[in-house]
């Protein structure tokens, strides 16, 4: 498997987000939103490194791009969520590709009235996004490369790894059955 991010580097850059975190919110009690299920070990890793008030929350988004559905539709279930009127929101997630999952979830959580809301990305991958987002926290930036592990799946699986590793092609299409 070709390891592109190694385990000792995503834990490094952790350090250096949680300083930044830490920086901009001056021990304001912040409420981190992670969206399921790719979010939890950027999540769980990040968040042992803040030492301010914390609280957690989980947002679940499922997109459907299968041909049967309509590209891009986003199911979003919200009733995870706490109130997050007037609490300063961090929403976290895995990786931004198209934006069509972070993109409609900032706007949904925009509509709690939050204090503040701010966007991080364990990556960022290059040349893909379709909708406008800044993140304003990102691990790495990446080429564009279909990745697993640290959370990132394929079919569900590979998401305990603790590196991010590039998914082996199968050497011809029938390998795929
Ligand atoms: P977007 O909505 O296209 O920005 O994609 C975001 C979601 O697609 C992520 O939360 C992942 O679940 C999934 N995704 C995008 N790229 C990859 C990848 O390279 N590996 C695994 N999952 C990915
Ligand atoms: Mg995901």
């Amino acid at each position: 498997m070709q390891i592109l991010i190694t385990a000792e580097r995503i834990q490094q850059r952790l350090d250096e987000l949680a300083v930044e975190i830490k920086q901009h919110y001056q021990g304001q009690p912040l409420t981190i939103v992670g969206v399921l299920t790719g979010c939890l070990m950027f999540l769980a890793d990040l968040v042992r490194r803040l030492d301010m008030p914390i609280r957690l929350a989980l947002v679940q988004a499922s997109s459907y791009r299968g041909a049967v559905t309509r590209p891009g539709e986003l199911r979003v279930r919200t009733d995870l969520l706490p109130d997050l009127r007037g609490r300063h929101v961090l929403l976290l997630d895995d990786i931004l590709d198209t934006g069509r999952t972070l993109v409609p979830l900032v706007e949904q959580l925009r509509a709690m009235e939050p204090a503040s809301l701010r966007v991080g990305v364990l990556l960022h991958k290059e040349g893909r996004q379709e909708l406008p987002l800044k993140p304003d926290y990102c691990g790495f930036h990446i080429p564009d490369l279909f990745v697993i592990g640290y959370g990132l799946d394929y079919n569900d699986e590979y998401r305990q790894l603790p590196y991010v590793a590039v998914l082996p092609m199968p050497s011809s299409s029938t390998d795929l059955a």
